[in-house]
């Protein structure tokens, strides 16, 4: 198993890997916005022989318009997927480790954000007991079927000097390491700033 910053070649087999797991589905032109906008935030996980198992899709959020110039800076992930035969052997983890390094790398982000169903079991103790996820609210009916998202935040503060000692509160450390194809975007957040993981 490999961990690799994500290519432009890659997009089609990570936007297979997302219809494979998950019903929040985008549109490929939103993935391109990715890699274009912020090329060194996404990961793919493959196997032996290259193909793609799992992905990280991340990107910076903008500011808000009238926030002010104070505002915190932040990382948003996107989406999150491991084809199932090749989970539970700690993809997921250090797909999102890498990412998060590499927002506080490249963009010195004061928190990582994402959304998460309530009823995502499996990913809710990966964030929260794996990666430290904090717990911020709800967001009440976020997805498309009416279920509630858990806003949740990672404190990525004077974490900016991770070159130099390698390490992370997430943990463990880091650094080992158009129109859909088939399906319209059924979340209700895509064409904004589609944190719909
Ligand atoms: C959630 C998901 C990405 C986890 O991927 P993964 O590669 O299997 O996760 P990891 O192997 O890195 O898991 C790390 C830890 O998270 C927790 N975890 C992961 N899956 C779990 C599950 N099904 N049940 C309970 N805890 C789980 C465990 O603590 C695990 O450590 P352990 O295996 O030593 O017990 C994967 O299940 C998936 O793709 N699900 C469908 C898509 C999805 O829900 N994406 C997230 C949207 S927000």
């Amino acid at each position: 198993m490999n961990i690799r910053v994500a290519r432009p070649e890659d997009l089609l087999a990570m936007q297979h890997c997302n219809l494979l797991c998950l019903p929040e589905n985008y549109h490929m032109r939103y993935y391109f916005l990715h890699i274009i906008s912020c090329p060194q935030l996404s990961y793919v996980a493959e196997d032996e022989k290259g193909r793609i198992v799992g992905y990280v899709l991340a990107k910076m959020k903008d500011p808000e318009p009238n926030g002010g110039e104070n505002q915190p800076k932040l990382g948003n992930i996107t989406s999150l997927a491991v084809k199932r035969s090749y989970r539970r052997l700690g993809l997921a983890q250090k797909l999102m480790q890498q990412s998060a390094r590499a927002m506080a790398e490249c963009f010195q982000v004061d928190y990582v954000m994402l959304h998460v169903r309530v009823s995502n079991r499996a990913a809710l103790a990966l964030y929260t007991r794996i990666l430290n996820f904090q717990t911020m609210g709800v967001d009440a009916k976020y997805y498309a079927n009416g279920e509630d998202a858990y806003i949740m935040r990672l404190d990525m503060s004077g974490k900016a000097d991770i070159q130099e000692n390698k390490s992370i509160n997430m943990g463990e450390n880091i650094g080992d390491g158009d129109k859909a194809l088939n399906k319209g975007c059924s979340c209700n957040h895509c064409g904004h700033d589609g944190h719909c993981c």
